[in-house]
């Protein structure tokens, strides 16, 4: 490791002191004693791009002290533990930033990890995998300390409930009074309402609601976990956000590659249930929740619960289905599929703060460009001596990526004698303002959340209820082919019915002007 053990509790202590003050947060970072990390699914490919690089990050600032912690790997594919090292290693540097350095810490991380073959549905893998993780914990816990285990599901959502019962059969934290077990699960958690709910259900017979953590890694982006503190921390927005201001938001995810061998999977969910019913909708909460009682995370929860309560049914005529030309072309993908790769649609929230703001989600994959942003777009001026709308209108938004920003478009005067207007900006762009900062990664950043017992940034049982309940009846629509999706070419913008969608919504696009992030 790049840093000792002392460096290792100040950052602990600092990041504590920079938290909110989460009183659960608190105490659990205080914990100590053994810590196995448990990455079911091991031979897949979230684990090796995204868990074990974000595992090795946290090992790398500190948090997963070598004293402390073993990472097991668990699957059904026979390998050994180096086999599984060789398979993560080439993915926890990026070969740009490969240095002497590094090459150690890498060595002294997968020094951390074992891997234990088992199916997920008898009992002798889960047996053997309690076997090694009390072993770890009783060579670590002869001094006094506690027993934490946290399981990170990186498996398809078929097999959690037979892996669900084996855990909570054969591999529970063994002290009843100290330590802990925590699940993570990924996405899609169910494909529609009733099935979401069914298995909500198989878990949470198993756990308790504190012992699962519904990851949505868009709630790790740094921006994302921003937007709380930009709008209630700021005077500025307070009085402009709302119905009275605000003519239209958009929440846009863009991507400039397709499936990419992911198509067997996608075909089966479509991009509203891979992106928008569950990243761009708790993008949305945050946009739209009103102010939680204090930091506290069920607070927070409970007042993302109540947005998406609030909106109103979809309507087909606000909505636009595209799937890019080619897509079909993946031997995986069925030649009639009618899967939507594209979609926009238009959200409305029936309450006193939003009735009449629509918000528009749309996300694309193979278009021309990846990025996603907030856009809040303002009403225009009344009583416009300026003749500011030919310029556009004010716009508030915050680009979560690439080149995180936040910027606020607006009216200036144009520098010279004469008295013309122009629009420009203010910028915050973070790569210029933060500069040698490192943004964490979301994985590495809600991982940590998971170790510390936070689960703010995770989805609650009833906010996945409720988004389910939003898109199911439109989903199915889909399904039986109700709604076709447009074709539409690689590398543009989507289908034109979409922008004529966003126009019809209230949008104005403002011509003339674009915004260049800084370069340094
Ligand atoms: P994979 O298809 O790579 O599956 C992970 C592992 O699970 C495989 O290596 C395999 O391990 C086992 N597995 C695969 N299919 C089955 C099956 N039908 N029955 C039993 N075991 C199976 O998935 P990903 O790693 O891509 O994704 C894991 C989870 O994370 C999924 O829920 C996915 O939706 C979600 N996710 C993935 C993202 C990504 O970028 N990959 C992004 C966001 C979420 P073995 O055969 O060795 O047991
Ligand atoms: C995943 C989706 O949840 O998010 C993928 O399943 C998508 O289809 C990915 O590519 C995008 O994540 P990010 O962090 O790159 O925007």
């Amino acid at each position: 490791m790049a840093s000792g053990d002392v460096w290792h509790m100040e950052k602990r202590s600092s990041v504590r002191n920079d938290s909110f003050g989460d009183k659960a947060d608190t105490e659990s970072s205080l914990e100590s004693g053994s810590l196995s990390i448990i990455v079911l699914g091991a031979s897949g490919d979230l684990a090796k791009k995204k868990t074990f690089p974000a595992l090795f990050n946290l090992y790398r600032q500190g948090f997963l002290p070598p004293s402390e912690v073993h990472i097991f790997g668990y699957a059904r594919s026979k390998m050994t533990d180096d086999e599984l090292k060789d398979r993560i290693h080439g993915y926890l540097v990026p070969s740009k930033n490969a240095t002497p350095e590094m090459s150690e810490d890498v060595s002294n991380f997968l020094r951390l990890i074992q891997y234990v073959s088992g199916s997920y549905d008898t009992e002798e893998g889960f047996q053997l995998l309690d076997k090694e993780i009390s072993k770890y914990e009783y060579e670590q816990n002869r001094q006094e300390g506690i027993s934490r285990r946290l399981f990170y599901l990186a498996l398809p959502p078929s097999v959690y409930p037979p892996v669900c019962r084996m855990i909570r059969r054969y591999c529970m934290n063994k002290s009843e009074n100290v330590g802990w077990t925590r699940m993570v699960v990924e996405k899609p958690f169910g494909r529609d309402l009733q099935s979401a709910e069914q298995l909500s259900s198989q878990i949470g017979e198993l756990f308790n609601e504190s012992q699962i953590y519904r990851i949505d890694h868009y709630l790790g982006k740094e921006l994302v976990q921003n937007l709380l503190v930009m709008r209630f921390a700021n005077r500025f927005f307070l009085p402009l956000w709302n119905r009275d201001n605000i003519d239209n938001v958009q929440i846009v995810f863009r991507e400039d590659f397709g499936t990419d061998g992911r198509g067997g999977y996608f075909d089966q969910y479509g991009i509203i249930r891979d992106i928008i019913q569950n990243h761009l909708l708790q993008v949305l909460c945050l946009v739209a929740m009103e102010k939680p009682v204090s930091l506290t995370p069920e607070y927070i929860r409970d007042e993302k619960v109540k947005v998406l309560q609030a909106v109103d049914p979809i309507k087909d005529e606000e909505v636009v289905l595209g799937q890019y030309e080619g897509y079909k072309d993946d031997p995986t993908v069925p030649d009639t599929s009618n899967t939507p790769t594209f979609a926009t649609v238009v959200l409305r929230i029936h309450n006193e703060r939003w009735e009449g703001v629509p918000f528009i989600l749309k996300a694309g994959k193979a278009l021309n460009s990846r990025k996603a942003e907030i856009r809040v777009q303002f009403k225009d001026v009344p009583g416009d001596i300026f003749k500011c709308k030919r310029q556009g209108r004010n716009e508030f938004v915050m680009r979560l990526q690439p080149s995180e920003a936040i910027y606020m478009k607006l009216t200036v005067k144009q520098p010279g004698l004469e008295m013309s207007t122009v629009q420009s900006e203010l910028d915050l762009s973070y790569k210029q303002r933060y500069q040698g900062v490192v943004i964490p990664e979301a994985y590495e950043r809600l991982i940590l959340d998971t170790i510390r017992g936070d689960q703010q940034h995770f989805v609650r049982r009833d906010e996945l209820k409720a988004a389910w309940e939003i898109f199911t009846p439109l989903l199915h629509r889909i399904d039986e082919g109700l709604l076709k999706s447009v074709p539409y070419k690689p590398g543009t913008r989507g289908p034109a019915e979409a922008d004529a969608l966003l126009e019809k919504a209230g949008y104005v696009q403002t011509h003339g002007y674009i915004w260049i992030p800084p370069t340094l």
